[in-house]
């Protein structure tokens, strides 16, 4: 077991017991809560956006638990576009909404930026095999840094559940796939049940404080990217919650290390068929009560989330709301973010947009709104009906001359 990195702590969200080598359960031996990482000291303003540092997340050294000398597992991640999505933006209203589209990362989702820091960190320690259940994104973003280190990866999938262009990624990455019974929740279930026991799996989810570290960074880059502003929102996604939780993190460093003067409201949502999150934000309750998941948002199709405690206080520290969107209304804002801007994403990265729709009662016109767009729209091609059929089919120059005369 590593120790944690010098000038850190490791403690329990919970009761705040500390740990000083990384846990191999991820939770608290006395509350079962999930453990995050604590930086002793802050970082400074040019610690942190220092001019020679090098682009995306590694770039963010200084605030990151490792130590100076451990070399990287990194594909180039982070760096991702912040887009200034104006055409949208007038459709709901607002005169400053941002897209930031982290199906840029090499994986083509933001599990990349935690990843590499968790792959990292695993491979100083010594492990060879790492695990995750997933619904698809973790899998293929620790498939493909597991075979940039020249280790195993095996990733629980739910059966029948996962986009096939995840599964094609984690496929050719060269990852062992064991398919579950049941949910994403049954197999994370099972795959931490099983990593207790066997002392060889290093586990790659987001229960791993490692992962929310390189995830936190995303705030740490939009931030630089507004000009050094804090967005008014950020909008996002929330299936297993551990994203909600790192950027609220990251947000959060950055005022209390006097970088920044402000916080924004965190807008987690989730998907009408799992929405367990927005019911114990919505009843004010202090735990998560777990439903059977049912989403065309295969991605956050998640019934328990893990990190729940960690995200329920973000959306309360920031004064944030949590709402949920049916599947219709994130299949037409998927569309129309495509065809509005050129941007396309997967259905979980697209409830922020349909969200939007419902909210613009209460965010105001001139605020600065950012949409946490995490996955790319090629790695689930299934749920877009492309009605080939009805397009016309020509054989020579001729019969598109006639074809366009037709239709001129
Ligand atoms: N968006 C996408 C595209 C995702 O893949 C996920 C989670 C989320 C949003 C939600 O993030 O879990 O941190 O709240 N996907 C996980 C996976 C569960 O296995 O790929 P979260």
């Amino acid at each position: 077991m590593s120790r944690v990195a010098k000038g850190w702590t490791q403690r329990c969200v919970g009761c705040g017991a500390i740990y000083e080598d990384d846990v191999r359960s991820y939770a608290c031996s006395r509350c079962s809560n999930l453990l995050e990482l604590v930086k002793d000291a802050p970082v400074s303003r040019t610690g942190l956006y220092g001019e020679t540092r090098q682009p995306g997340i590694w770039g963010y050294r200084k605030a990151l638990p490792l130590e100076p000398d451990v070399k990287e597992v990194s594909l180039s991640e982070g760096h991702t576009p912040l887009v200034l999505v104006s055409r949208i933006g007038a459709k709901l209203g607002l005169k400053n909404l941002y897209v930031k589209n982290e199906g840029q990362n090499p994986s083509g989702s933001f599990k990349d930026r935690g990843m590499t820091v968790a792959v990292t960190r695993a491979v100083q320690g010594g492990s060879k095999l790492l695990i995750c259940a997933s619904t698809g994104n973790t899998a293929a973003s620790m498939a493909a840094y597991a075979a940039r280190a020249g280790v195993t990866a095996m990733v629980t999938v739910p059966a029948g559940k996962v986009a096939s262009g995840k599964l094609a990624q984690v496929y050719a990455y060269g990852a062992k796939i064991i398919r579950v019974e049941g949910d994403f929740d049954a197999a994370l279930a099972i795959t931490l049940k099983v990593a207790a026991e066997i002392r060889e799996l290093s586990v790659m989810n987001s229960v791993n404080p490692y992962r929310i570290e390189g995830q936190k960074t995303n705030a740490y880059e939009i931030y630089e990217q507004l000009g050094y502003k804090v967005p008014d929102y950020v909008v996002l996604p929330v299936g297993n919650a551990g994203n909600i939780s790192a950027i609220w993190k990251g947000f959060k460093e950055l005022k209390e290390w006097g970088i920044s003067s402000s916080l924004p409201r965190m807008v987690g949502v989730q998907a009408a068929g799992a929405q367990p999150l927005v019911e114990a934000f919505a009843h004010g309750r202090d735990s998560v009560t777990a439903v059977q998941p049912k989403t065309i948002a295969s991605a956050i199709n998640i019934g328990n989330p893990a990190s729940w405690k960690k995200a329920l206080a973000a959306l309360r520290e920031s004064k944030g709301m949590a709402l949920a969107v049916a599947d219709e209304e994130t299949v037409a804002a998927r569309m129309d973010l495509a065809s509005t801007e050129g941007i396309f994403v997967e259905p979980a990265s697209a409830v922020p947009l349909a969200a939007l729709r419902k909210l613009m009662d209460r965010i105001e016109k001139d605020a600065t709104v950012v949409c946490i767009c995490t996955g790319n729209g090629l790695k689930d091609q299934e749920s877009v009906k492309v009605q080939l059929d009805s397009t016309p089919l020509v054989a020579n120059p001729d019969q598109m001359v006639s074809l366009l005369a037709k239709t001129a």
